[in-house]
């Protein structure tokens, strides 16, 4: 691996800058594996070659190279629990002080399965509610990501990551070797580019965030800059679901934190 000292400091000042995602040194051999395809597909020699594409500011290789350095990794159900405190304790909560719409943000939503977990729920959830309708919002600063989880077509070894098969049956069609999502589950979903370090645009007001294993990739200011901007479209009252290694605490004192004997998620206390 040969990526210069000033190259790799050039690249993951841009991707702070572009994204918010904290790239220390020590990096350097992931920023230089994930660059190598880029830099080909540019037909660029090595990736030295894409960094002075990027230090010219070509946009297309600068957005090619902040899709290719965020960390998409993401399953069906991911940690189980949290999904059974939406069924559980967050929807009958919802439907108790929410109004006619319930509105969800999956945020940081990657290919879209935890979007479409959520959905999946819902189609059980939504004609025993007669007069409630729901909407999952996606959103990921990766154009690539939106586009996958907008398709919602996901390839063998990704359903066996997670999704039971009751629900690969009963919500999904094979096409060749994939599988789609229905027409009916995707009715339930939107997904748009957005990046979680500026106040969210168009987006209704949530009554629950799912804002999973993406804070791990911000620095303190930014994980506090996201979490006020969370707020700006988080009902009173309404949920955050963080991922298993992230909390709030520290961070923004306006969340509450809740605790089922199996996971932990925070209600926003409504301070401004
Ligand atoms: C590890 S995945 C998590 C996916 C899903 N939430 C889960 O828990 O399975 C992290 C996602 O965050 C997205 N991301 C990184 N920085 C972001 C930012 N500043 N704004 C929005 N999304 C971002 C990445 O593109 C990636 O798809």
């Amino acid at each position: 691996m040969t990526l210069a000292e000033t190259d790799f400091t050039f690249v993951t000042g841009m991707i702070r800058q572009r994204s918010s995602i904290d790239l220390q040194p020590g990096k350097e051999y992931l920023v230089e594996s994930r660059l190598a395809p880029v830099a080909r597909k540019f037909g660029d020699k090595d990736v030295a070659a894409l960094v002075l594409r990027l230090r010219r500011n070509d946009r297309e290789a600068c957005e090619a190279v902040v899709d290719a350095l965020t960390t998409n990794e993401t399953s069906w159900f991911r940690d189980a629990h949290p999904f059974e405190a939406f069924t559980g304790l967050m929807l009958p909560e919802v439907k108790r002080t929410g109004g006619p719409t319930v509105n969800i943000w999956s945020a940081a939503s990657s290919s879209g399965q935890e979007a479409y977990s959520l959905a999946l729920l819902l189609i059980d959830w939504l004609p025993m509610n007669p007069g409630r309708t729901a909407m999952i919002h996606g959103t990921d600063i990766s154009p690539t990501m939106v586009a996958r989880a907008t398709a919602g077509k996901y390839s063998q070894l990704e359903i066996n990551r997670g999704l039971p098969v009751k629900y690969l049956v009963r919500c999904f069609d094979q096409v060749g070797r994939d599988w789609i999502v229905k027409p009916e589950i995707r009715a339930l979903t939107s997904f748009r580019q957005g990046n979680l370090a500026q106040p969210p645009v168009g987006l209704p007001q949530m009554d629950i965030v799912f804002l999973r294993n993406v804070l791990i990739y911000f620095d303190l200011p930014t994980k506090r800059q996201v979490l006020a901007n969370v707020r700006k479209v988080l009902r009173p009252g309404g949920f955050l679901v963080l991922g298993g290694a992230e909390s709030t605490l520290s961070l923004d004192e306006n969340f509450a934190r809740v605790e089922t004997d199996k996971v932990v998620i925070f209600r926003n206390g409504g301070g401004t």
